[in-house]
């Protein structure tokens, strides 16, 4: 038996809702809403500053590795403080890249308002998957996590890239052969009844996107609106969206860090996909570029200081500042109180 948490309608801290609301109200409102990893406290306190500081809505996600590193329990712990602590910031708990039923339940009995379950992948988050087998264990992961109302992203098409975390590893070339289909994620869509499709159009996860700024021919923001015409109704995510600036880099290498050359993903690409249906935009390099940076420069300009408190500050304030400007970017400034949150029993009743 699953026990969820539930938080009554009316109760002052309710902000913590189902993740179908917020991309709702993005559809409606035109904008997209940031969704940003954590693995500890200091990045969840970042992302809920700024998302108080403008008054956004929110979403918070961890991945596997981020729930192996703070052991469940910790994060769990945390991002229900994070609701705690913002009562009026409506906030959505999201697994990134669940990679089976059996971690997309864990999340839903961790009290996740929303899970992602990635079938591109197989379990071990490296080979493509079959269509069939990603439609059918997608589907199962809908159907149960539905009766709970707890959202569902899947994921058609693989991204390329990443040499230390979770993918495939292809290459630029290889990445190309695995985008997105447009007509296959119609059928997707409607086959396993998922909320939110996250969609592969050439970006890739980690710092090492592209070799040189992206043109249309590599960042296929064309089918996204392809995706879009076919399935107005479903909410897009896009992954591997972290732009990797120039800034962010510099900072790190100007304090003895070590970064091949290397392109990201521009703002202004990622607002043309939000025209045209992305509401959910994943961000997790740029936070952890510009933590680093700024741990970095405490390092070599104060080599005395030795309290952990002394670094993890500037770090935590540097991450505000880029979840911030991302925030800010994607239009979700000044939408945390258009709407009245619900709750996961509300969202289990829409979906009946
Ligand atoms: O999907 C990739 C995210 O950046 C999470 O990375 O698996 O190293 O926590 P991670
Ligand atoms: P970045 O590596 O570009 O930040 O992407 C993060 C992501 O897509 C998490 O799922
Ligand atoms: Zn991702």
């Amino acid at each position: 038996m699953i026990s969820v948490l539930i938080f009554e309608k009316g109760e002052d801290d309710m902000s913590l809702v189902p993740m179908r609301q917020i991309l709702d109200e993005a559809a409606k409102g035109g904008y997209g809403v940031g969704a940003f990893n954590v693995n500890n406290m200091e990045q969840i306190q970042a992302i809920m500053a700024a998302a108080e500081e403008v008054q956004s809505p929110v979403i918070v996600q961890a991945s596997r590795g981020a729930l192996k590193y703070s052991q469940l329990n910790y994060l769990r712990h945390l991002m229900l403080a994070a609701v705690e602590l913002h009562p009026k910031i409506p906030v959505a708990m999201h697994l990134d890249h669940g990679n089976c039923l059996a971690t997309c339940l864990l999340a839903i009995e961790l009290g996740f308002t929303s899970v992602m379950m990635d079938g591109s992948l197989d379990e071990g988050g490296k080979k493509p998957r079959s269509y069939e087998d990603n439609v059918c264990v997608t589907r199962k992961v809908v159907e149960i996590a539905h009766a709970y109302g707890v959202t569902v992203e899947g994921e058609l098409g693989c991204l390329g890239g990443i040499e230390d975390g979770h993918g495939a590893g292809f290459s630029e070339e290889e990445a190309k052969k695995f985008l997105t289909n447009p007509d296959q994620a119609e059928e997707f869509a409607a086959n396993t009844g998922v909320d939110a499709l996250a969609v592969a159009i050439g970006t890739s996860h980690g710092a090492y996107k592209f070799r040189r700024p992206p043109t249309g021919a590599v960042l296929r923001m064309d089918v996204i609106a392809e995706i879009h015409a076919k399935l107005p109704g479903c909410h897009l995510v896009m992954h591997g969206s972290s732009e990797v600036s120039e800034s962010l880099q510099d900072t790190v290498r100007m304090y003895g860090g070590y970064l091949k050359p290397t392109f990201g993903v521009p703002v202004a690409e990622v607002q043309q996909g939000i025209k045209h249906g992305v509401r959910k935009v994943n961000i997790d390099t740029d936070s952890r570029l510009a933590m680093t940076g700024a741990a970095r420069k405490l390092f070599v300009c104060e080599p005395a200081k030795f309290d952990p408190r002394e670094w993890l500050a500037p770090a935590r304030d540097a991450m505000q500042a880029v979840v911030q400007s991302r925030i800010i970017a994607f239009g979700s400034t000044g939408h945390a109180f258009d709407y009245s949150p619900i709750t996961l029993e509300d969202a289990k009743a829409l979906y009946k």
